[in-house]
């Protein structure tokens, strides 16, 4: 286990992904070496959580200001004061949950978010737990002529997909920006090289990546079908069941997410902030 130069104490909750930190109150000014620390753990494990925070939007704000710059969630209008946070919510008569198919945040965009920051304001009595997935491991685990194939090819995504498109849909009515979503659409590389670790990682995912760029969607459905069952095999995932002030933080370079929708009749709020990432290469 590696050491910590800070009081943070790490503890994996998988053998694939996920850690859940302690020992930390991110309502305070953190120093240098906890942050460091953070950050490290972010990147040994891909996703982490912290249980029992209190904090503010302001505060949520400073936190993941140490890690980068938050970014605007294009299509959904985040709170008045802070438009960096993006209220997550499902309410008691809807059936729908944001965001509710396997994915890597907007992808669809020319440099995708790095990583996420999600806080719980307000949880359903059982259920509306997150499942991530470890794509180093999607990639690594693929056979050799494979991994070869898909190294040499670039994905097609669109913020239009449907599978992603229409889980965004209620938000979109009663808080929506204006900007369609046909507008949106990136060219990355399948398997892109996360740019802090050096490792490869499979970056295609079924809420919006439509295609092999040159190929049509008819000929790319085959490879890509197998890829988003094998991407989410379960010894590459962790599950989180959310408490009380649980913050979960995720790579979205390495990392996809799926929130399960078992909650109908509940509200379920939480407060998300993206931070800006680089070009996938
Ligand atoms: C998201 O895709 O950002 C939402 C995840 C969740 O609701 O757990």
């Amino acid at each position: 286990m590696r050491t910590n130069s800070s009081t943070i104490e790490v503890r994996p909750i998988t053998g694939s992904i996920g850690a859940e930190i302690s020992g930390v109150n991110i309502a305070e000014e953190l120093s240098s070496a906890a942050i460091a620390d953070i950050r490290q753990a972010l990147l040994d494990h891909l996703v982490i959580f912290l249980r029992d925070q209190d904090i503010t939007p302001a505060q949520q704000l400073a936190f993941v200001s140490r890690f980068g710059e938050p970014d605007i969630y294009p299509f959904v209008k985040g709170l008045e004061d802070y438009p960096q946070i993006t209220p997550i919510l499902k309410l008691p008569e809807e059936t729908i949950n944001f965001g509710g198919v396997w994915h890597s945040d907007t992808v669809y965009q020319p440099t995708p978010p790095m990583a996420t920051i999600l806080y719980a304001k307000e949880l359903p009595p059982t259920g509306g737990d997150t499942l991530f997935a470890n794509q180093y491991q999607a990639y690594e685990s693929l056979s050799a002529p494979l991994r070869k194939i898909l190294d040499g090819l670039t994905a097609v995504n669109s913020a239009a997909k449907g599978s992603a498109a229409h889980t965004r849909s209620s938000r979109v009515a009663d808080a929506g920006t204006g900007l369609a979503a046909e507008v949106m659409e990136a060219e990355h590389p399948v398997i892109r090289t996360h740019p802090e670790t050096g490792r490869k990682a499979l970056f295609v995912n079924t809420g919006h990546t439509v295609r092999f760029k040159g190929m049509t969607e008819a000929e790319s459905a085959p490879i890509l079908g197998f890829l988003y069952q094998h991407q989410i095999k379960p010894e590459f995932c962790c599950r989180f069941a959310w408490g009380p002030g649980s913050l979960a933080f995720w790579d979205n370079r390495c990392a996809q997410h799926y929130p399960v929708n078992d909650y109908h009749g509940h509200t379920r709020l939480l407060h998300r902030v993206t931070l800006k990432g680089d070009k996938p290469y």
